[in-house]
């Protein structure tokens, strides 16, 4: 059974305007790349070479003249507009088609991984057939996420709250799921919440109700960034370019990710970087090879 992966990049940003008043938040710069890079390398990095970009129709050929059909990196590029942000679940619905029979991989297009054991977490995850996987995360304000409560002797998940204004756990729910095609139905069959909205929280609970969600814990040295405001944003920014700097390797290059992972050769990584030959990016992508 394949894996598509499906990239969902809309929304409105009102959290961030000015800034995303002509420009959609996921094209914003995370030091020097594009915000979207950082999720794109995270679905190539485990082998999924298949992906449909959802957008708002605004932001369409935007993205469009930024990532093209990925031909370039040896992937395949779809897109969808999704006209009103109408909830993360939706995606399943307007990636119907794309998906066909496949499983899949979603990941929100502001959500930026980086960790040492991550590779592996991810090639489990992909390795599950007939589930969900989904990630927790320790965070110091769970009241902005999807929180997961655990049985305290068990440790079993018992609930997952969205936004609790009480939360009783920390465990917030990262923007990373992987499920089987299910996940289409389940999508369809849900109602719109209180915010009006179809939520990832809801397909999640079904997949626990039917003793089919795996969730795994990242640890403490892994990095889940948020980008939701301009000091996240920020901060995202400035650690990226610490690491980079400190060790010289890039973070979310998908030029380098698709090198490692088979779906371009040298030649192909030489052309892509000649033609940033102006940026150390460029540079960066040719010393690879030697
Ligand atoms: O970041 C993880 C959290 O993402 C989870 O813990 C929550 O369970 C989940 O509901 C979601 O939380 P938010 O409600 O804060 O997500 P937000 O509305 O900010 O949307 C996340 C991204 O998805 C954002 O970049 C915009 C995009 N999006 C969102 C919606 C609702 C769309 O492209 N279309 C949509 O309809």
């Amino acid at each position: 059974m394949t894996r598509k992966g499906i990239i969902l990049a809309g929304g409105a940003g009102t959290r961030l305007s000015p800034l995303t008043k002509a420009v959609s938040k996921q094209l914003m710069p995370i030091y020097d790349k594009p915000m979207i890079y950082y999720p794109l390398s995270t679905l190539m990095s485990f082998g999924i070479n298949e992906i449909l970009i959802i957008c708002t129709p605004y932001h369409i050929d935007s993205f469009k003249s930024l990532l093209g059909n990925g031909k370039q990196w040896g992937i395949r590029i779809d897109y969808k507009s999704q006209p009103n942000p109408e909830g993360i679940a939706q995606a399943f619905i307007l990636g119907e088609e794309f998906l066909d029979d496949s499983n899949v991989a979603l990941i929100l297009g502001d959500n930026l991984f980086y960790g040492n054991n991550f590779e592996n977490d991810l090639n489990d995850a992909n390795k599950d057939k007939d589930c969900a996987t989904v990630f927790a995360y320790p965070v110091s304000d769970p009241t902005r996420y999807g929180i997961i409560y655990f049985d305290e002797k068990t440790n079993d998940v018992i609930d997952i709250v969205e936004k609790p204004k009480n939360p009783k756990s920390n465990y917030a729910m990262t923007g990373l799921y992987f499920y089987d095609n299910k996940v289409i139905n389940y999508a369809k069959s849900l109602k719109p919440s209180d915010r009006d909205e179809l939520e990832i929280t809801d397909i999640n609970k079904i997949y626990l109700k039917e003793n089919n969600l795996k969730v795994k814990l990242l640890g403490r040295g892994m990095a889940w960034l948020d980008t939701g405001t301009f000091d996240s944003l920020q901060e995202a920014g400035t650690f990226i370019r610490t690491l980079e700097r400190r060790q010289g390797l890039k973070i979310g290059s998908p030029e380098e990710t698709a090198w490692k992972s088979g779906f371009i050769n040298n030649k192909q990584l030489k052309n892509l970087a000649l033609e940033m030959s102006k940026s150390t990016y460029g540079d960066y992508l040719l010393n690879l090879l030697k």
